[in-house]
């Protein structure tokens, strides 16, 4: 069998406690023993409430942090074994965060927001480049006119749909998104969580999805992850974990939102959104 995309095994991660000293009662255990696989192309939802680690797991896939213990592998290698290796997957690692306001770069223009990845990694010309971010563009429902605007002209839902078409543009296999849609209009979150669906059809990438809202969850996810100070109470398949689920934490969460909650088989089936059918491809305005 092909290793999993990603696996973390006894994921851990302490920081020290503001203004305490580096002893047991001085420290967060932000992430204490955090496992689960993660295949290729697919969903898996992080959900818990706040404080519960799900923005440090991030920071750990990501490899923006060290973990404290543990391992974390990518393509059943522990990517902080091997300075080499951990270089080699960033690009192939992207993130897209919760808000789009303090995550572009304002004195950039959206051209450049798309080339810099790129660029970066000196992996095409100029000139492809700029045929590269118009094509983005047009994916994720941007016009060719707004390659030369800045980010403050734009509304929270086409500002989040530069921040994925960044993301993408060296078409990374996995891509964490840290709670991407809830700092968006509730109109607007459905659209923005059917683009990242159709490109995720297209380019293939493996969602770590984080969120806060079970209705989000229960739409983008193949499986889903329940945390809880730090551990995960529970994980499975996103239909079993909706329809039974176990740990009383779960049901705590699933009861703190009884709209969410199916009353029959059918119900469960329908999503608390408007049918994809009817989600105008980029209809919030702007310029
Ligand atoms: N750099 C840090 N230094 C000290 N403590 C931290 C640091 N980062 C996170 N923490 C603590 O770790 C715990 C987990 O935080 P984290 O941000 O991962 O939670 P979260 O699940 O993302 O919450 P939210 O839903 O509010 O975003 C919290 O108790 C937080 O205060
Ligand atoms: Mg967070």
């Amino acid at each position: 069998m092909t290793a999993p995309l990603l696996e973390a095994r006894d994921l851990v991660r302490h920081y020290r406690a503001p203004g305490g000293y580096f002893r047991a009662r001085g420290t967060v255990r932000a992430l204490d023993g955090v496992s689960f696989t993660l295949h290729a192309g697919r969903t898996l939802a992080v959900v818990g409430e706040s404080g519960s680690g799900k923005s440090t797991l991030a920071r750990q896939v990501t490899m923006v942090e060290t973990p404290t213990a543990g391992e974390l592998r990518i393509d059943g290698r522990d990517v902080n074994a091997d300075a080499a290796y951990r270089k080699a997957l960033r690009p192939q690692v992207q993130m897209v965060f919760q808000n789009p306001y303090a995550s572009l770069n304002p004195r950039r223009t959206v051209g450049q927001l798309l080339e810099e990845p790129l660029a970066i990694q000196r992996r095409c010309t100029a000139r492809e480049r700029r045929h590269a971010a118009y094509t983005m563009l047009a994916k994720v429902g941007l016009r060719p006119e707004h390659y030369s605007r800045y980010p403050h002209v734009f509304s929270g839902g086409q500002r989040q749909r530069i921040a994925i078409a960044r993301a993408l543009m060296l078409r990374p296999r996995l891509v964490v998104a840290d709670e991407p849609v809830s700092a968006l209009d509730v109109s607007i979150q459905a659209q923005v969580l059917n683009l990242l669906m159709d490109l995720q059809q297209e380019f293939g990438a493996a969602y770590l999805f984080i969120a806060h809202n079970l209705s989000v969850v229960r739409h983008i996810a193949d499986d889903v992850l329940v945390m809880y100070r730090g551990k995960v109470v529970e994980q499975g398949r996103k239909h079993d974990l909706f329809a039974h689920p176990q740990h009383p934490y779960t049901q705590a969460l699933f009861a703190s939102t009884p709209r969410l909650r199916a009353r029959s088989h059918e119900e469960r089936q329908t999503l608390p959104l408007p049918a994809p059918e009817s989600w105008p491809l980029a209809p919030d305005s702007g310029p």
